[in-house]
């Protein structure tokens, strides 16, 4: 009898009857999964679920799935947080001497992408478990991870995912120069640290600029990442139409981390709150991405 699968338990081996999702590329098709390719494939889909053929397949569909598989993936996860972080640390400290090579953080994004591809679900609970001194750091893998995650589900290609995802590991570069202090503070701001904060986009950009050979699109995504689309955002208050698909994306997935993230000053809100709030504000962000975002954790 034919089993249904969350989509990230689809492994090499596996007959699929069909993957739930209306893409095209799909659609009729069964087959025999037999390439890391087919399973991006199918994870980069809208569907949650694949329906798989026991008795065509070639191996046990029992081993891969079940709570087991959920407990590796954590894991896994898990593994690769700590790592990415420590990267990112590393890439952070060499920003801060002018020696950040741009190609560095193509594997931490690859890595990255891949594991929020085999679970948003996982790799968010995952990346909420932050500590004071990591929060950038792991805010920007999240942020990373969610910019690549939507990015694939708008058809983006393969390298405009990896160089979005970089500058997600990159938006908050300029928090370098914030004291932990006030980025941590829990009560109201005083009007000269909340100037400090406020100046992160432009510090970063400044930094990023220096280290040379960074793309325009990492460059944009760290100055723009808070303007929104009415003109009320900074550093500059650039108006909608001077805001490119790219930088809209980013703004989404930074809010939506923020929101659904716990800090020293707020509970986090659930992804479905983070999403109605953000839909009810079309006026600063945009609406096609963050309905497209919700899509990701339907
Ligand atoms: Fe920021």
């Amino acid at each position: 009898m034919v089993r249904r699968i969350p989509k990230h338990l689809v492994r090499k081996g596996m007959f699929v009857e069909s993957v739930e999702c209306p893409d095209a590329e799909f659609s009729g098709r069964r087959f025999l999964v037999q390439s890391d390719e087919t399973i991006r494939a199918i994870l980069a889909t809208s569907a949650a679920y694949a329906l798989v053929n026991p008795q065509k397949s070639m191996m046990d569909i029992d081993a891969a799935g079940g709570p087991a598989a959920g407990a590796q993936e954590r894991k896994r996860t898990a593994e690769t947080v700590v790592q990415a972080t420590s990267a990112l640390r590393g890439s952070f400290d060499a920003v801060r001497r002018g020696q950040l090579q741009a190609d560095t953080l193509n594997p931490v994004a690859d890595e990255i992408s891949s594991r929020i591809d085999a679970s948003p679900e996982i790799f968010l609970e995952v990346t909420r478990l932050k500590t004071k001194d990591e929060g950038t750091y792991v805010h920007s893998l999240a942020v990373s991870a969610l910019m690549m995650r939507l990015a694939r589900s708008l058809g983006y290609a393969d390298d405009m995912v990896r160089e979005l995802g970089v500058a997600g590991l990159l938006h908050d570069v300029g928090k370098l120069m914030v004291p932990n202090a006030i980025l941590n503070k829990a009560g109201r701001l005083e009007a000269e640290e909340r100037r400090l904060v406020r100046n992160h986009p432009e510090v970063g950009y400044r930094l990023l600029k220096e280290q040379g050979g960074m793309s325009h699109l990492v460059l944009d995504i760290c100055r723009y990442h808070h303007e929104t689309l009415d003109g009320s955002g900074y550093p500059l208050g650039l108006a909608a139409g001077e805001l490119s698909q790219e930088i809209r994306l980013a703004t989404v997935c930074d809010v939506f981390e923020a929101l659904t993230s716990a800090r020293p000053y707020k509970q986090p809100w659930t992804a479905r709150d983070a999403l109605s709030w953000m839909f009810s504000r079309g006026q600063l962000f945009d609406k096609k991405l963050v309905i497209r975002l919700g899509g990701i954790f339907a």
